[in-house]
């Protein structure tokens, strides 16, 4: 048998798996509660509207819909786009965006198109792991920063920029994965003001701003005072309409945009131009807005039972973050408690959740967990935080 060992390049020696993805599984046994997805809940999605978009557009517009399209994306959603953006206070217009296949080959064109082997990237503790994921298969080297109830903490990241040359931060403020944390506008100005000092990239990931529950959160983009060139803006539709239509964005500093339509053009061509012209349709003919409206409705409530719940049984004996919009909340225990050791016990009761450990790269939070609110029934809640309580001998 061949070796392929020897075939793999160096960046594939650096790749590693989800962490997380095995705990995946749990979450199709319906014997078993879970907090454990990270996915949006699929009666959210407007099924019946993308049927009939999706028809109409093949029928009238194959020769757009089923064709190779423009890198950039389809000029309206662009400009769409561009919209969105400046509605969260982003000075853009559609010569500032590129379409991309979901905010994650964001990341991935990023990374490719920045990152030498051994660039250090200053993460969040914790980070999103598909971020992670796209700085380890280019053999960066991450470095962990310190997050509190209000963001980044400053004095962290100015420590780590003291100590190496960052060429990137990677960031999350609007309702983070995995911790549901909000970043306060005045820790974005520090961090804005860091990057200038240290002279770093910022990649400021925002899938979830628009998810928000409650009514004085500031969602306001760090890009919109972006004085200096130095953030690169992600968004994406996946959690506001559907993941499974690949559509998410960069607004960039335009020489940086060339840079990175070109590592696109090497990745894909283009985004697919169904998906795109589903979306593009979709926002134009203005459902966009009652469609955040009904997910933001829908989720505002699931939030409300389980922090309730959490509250019931675990109020004094564990810490969580208030999840003010996003999909998750994110819950410290006590200083000895391994999250990761009681997952086998906690299915065998029939309730499941993600330990928080492989969310931070400096090897912490073995007593932290990320818990969805995003998929149960309301009664369905209540109960798992009840066998939650019962795993880790609260009752
Ligand atoms: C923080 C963060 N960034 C990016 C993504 C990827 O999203 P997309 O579907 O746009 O590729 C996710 C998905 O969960 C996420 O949580």
């Amino acid at each position: 048998m061949t070796s392929y060992e020897s075939f793999l390049s160096r960046d594939a020696q650096s790749f590693r798996p989800s962490a997380i993805r095995a705990f995946a599984k749990l979450i199709n046994d319906p014997n078993i509660i879970s907090f454990a997805g990270g996915v949006p809940n699929p009666e959210t999605f407007p099924a019946a509207a993308v049927a009939e978009l999706a028809e109409r557009i093949i029928r009238t517009r194959p020769q757009i819909a089923l064709q190779y399209g423009p890198t950039r994306g389809i000029p309206r959603l662009c400009d769409s786009i561009a919209a969105i953006c400046r509605a969260r206070g982003i000075d853009a217009t559609a010569d500032d965006v590129l379409t991309t296949t979901g905010s994650q080959q964001a990341l991935d064109l990023i990374a490719h198109a920045l990152l030498d082997p051994g660039d250090v990237v200053a993460v969040e503790l914790p980070t999103y792991i598909g971020g992670s994921a796209s700085f380890f298969a280019r053999s960066a080297e991450l470095a962990g920063v310190a997050q509190d109830d209000e963001g980044i903490v400053p004095e962290s990241l100015r420590a780590l920029a003291s100590r190496r040359r960052i060429k990137l931060l990677y960031t999350i403020p609007n309702f983070q994965n995995p911790s549901g944390r909000l970043m306060t506008q005045a820790r974005r100005d520090a961090v804005l003001a860091l990057a200038e000092e240290f002279d770093f990239l910022v990649i400021e990931d925002d899938p979830y701003g628009e998810l928000r529950y409650v009514a004085d959160a500031d969602t306001t983009a760090m890009k919109s005072r972006d004085a200096h060139g130095r953030v690169l803006y992600l968004g994406s539709f996946s959690k506001v309409l559907a993941p499974g239509l690949r559509c998410g964005w960069i607004v960039a500093p335009r020489t940086l945009l060339a840079t990175l339509e070109i590592a696109k053009q090497a990745a894909d061509l283009c985004s697919g131009m169904l998906d795109q012209s589903v979306v593009d349709e979709f926002v134009a003919s203005g459902a966009l807005a009652p469609q955040i409206e009904r997910v933001r409705a829908f989720y505002r409530g699931k939030r409300g039972v389980l922090l309730d719940a959490l509250q019931t049984h675990f109020g004094g004996r564990a810490t969580w973050t208030p999840a003010d919009g996003g999909l998750f909340t994110f819950m410290t225990l006590g200083d000895d408690v391994d999250t990761a050791a009681r997952v086998a016990d906690a299915v065998a009761n029939g309730v499941a959740y993600i330990p928080g450990g492989p969310f931070f790269v400096d090897g912490s939070g073995r007593n932290t967990m990320r818990l969805t609110f995003a998929k149960e029934s309301d009664e369905r809640l209540r109960e798992g935080v009840a066998r939650l309580a019962k795993v880790f001998g609260l009752h």
